[in-house]
């Protein structure tokens, strides 16, 4: 049903009328440096794509990778846990996995969720008029970045822990129970990067209001002092090409709306009718921080007007 043309967040396959499984995998170097937590971010992280879809996850499969002649088993153990716990809390059953002795630390895991086949959420059918919400700030790239520097101030660090480590079920419970036009979770390529995504799949273009964008706080000071990854340089570049900047927009906050993400929050499409009932459905189930960042236009496709 869904397959690698629309650059969707994971696969999905129909097995019989009434369902459907979504396929994905992900894994990720070590971005923190406590071990459990970088395990539940990794986790976190692994699932996201398949609550992007709308489906449930129900399986996993463990991958690690590490230098076994410098990595002690019992680091790896703590990852593990951490994964462990995360998809525990997911309801998602751990059923097997590989580790390869590789020069780089990875951990991830290669998942499966089930979803009605009407009832997928994919990236391509986001309308002109409908309201884009996010479900978490952005920045995790810029700390994490400050994190291997060593310039990351501990309360900045903690704020991402908790962002990072935070499932997109709730939202995307929520966002089922709902209905929306399209969804998306936002990962490495930054906001302004799985938006674009979105809008050419669905043949639309969006408007953004810089302002509304929730940010993890701190973060414009971390880009301010330039410290950012490559890779927010380099999806900047690519968003250069599509978005139509208002020229009071910061190069920090240029920098924010392009900064990859690491388990970032979902990034829905859909009418202004249905936005109470889904901003209601988010607050009962917890989720802390989706705000209303923009909406569709539509036309030029693909393109992104960023106002103030
Ligand atoms: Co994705
Ligand atoms: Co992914
Ligand atoms: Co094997």
């Amino acid at each position: 049903m869904v397959g690698i043309e629309t650059a969707d967040d994971a696969g999905v396959f129909q097995l019989s009328e009434d369902l459907a499984i979504v396929q994905t995998l992900d894994f990720i170097t070590p971005i923190v440096d406590d071990p459990y937590a970088f395990g539940a971010i990794a986790a976190a992280n692994s699932i996201s794509d398949i609550y992007a879809m709308g489906a449930t996850p129900v399986t996993a499969l463990n991958i690690v990778g590490y230098p076994t002649a410098e990595v002690e088993p019992d680091l790896v153990a703590k990852i593990l846990q951490g994964g462990y716990d995360k998809l525990t809390e997911a309801g998602v059953a751990i059923i097997g996995g590989h580790t390869v002795d590789n020069p780089a630390l990875i951990y991830g895991l290669a998942a499966t969720g089930i979803v009605h086949p009407e009832k997928v959420v994919t990236n391509a059918k986001a309308k002109p008029k409908d309201l884009l919400v996010l479900t978490k700030p952005l920045g995790t790239g810029a700390i994490n970045h400050g994190i291997k520097q060593d310039k990351t101030p501990p309360e900045i660090v903690s704020r991402a822990i908790e962002v990072m480590t935070t499932l997109n079920k709730a939202a995307a419970e929520a966002m089922v129970e709902v209905g929306v036009n399209a969804c998306t979770d936002v990962t490495g390529f930054g906001l302004l990067g799985h938006l674009h995504e979105m809008l050419v799949a669905s043949k639309v273009g969006a408007k953004i209001f810089a302002s509304k964008v929730p940010l993890i706080e701190g973060v414009l000071d971390l880009i301010g002092q330039r410290i950012f990854p490559g890779g927010a340089r380099t999806n900047k570049r690519f968003a250069d090409t599509f978005s139509h900047w208002h020229e009071s927009i910061s190069e920090a906050m240029r920098i924010a709306l392009c900064d990859p993400q690491t388990s970032g929050g979902l990034l829905i499409s859909l009418p202004e009718q249905k936005l109470d009932a889904l901003m209601e459905a988010m607050e009962t189930k917890g989720v802390k921080w989706a705000a209303v960042i923009g909406e569709i236009v539509s036309e030029p496709v693909g393109e992104v007007l960023v106002e103030p």
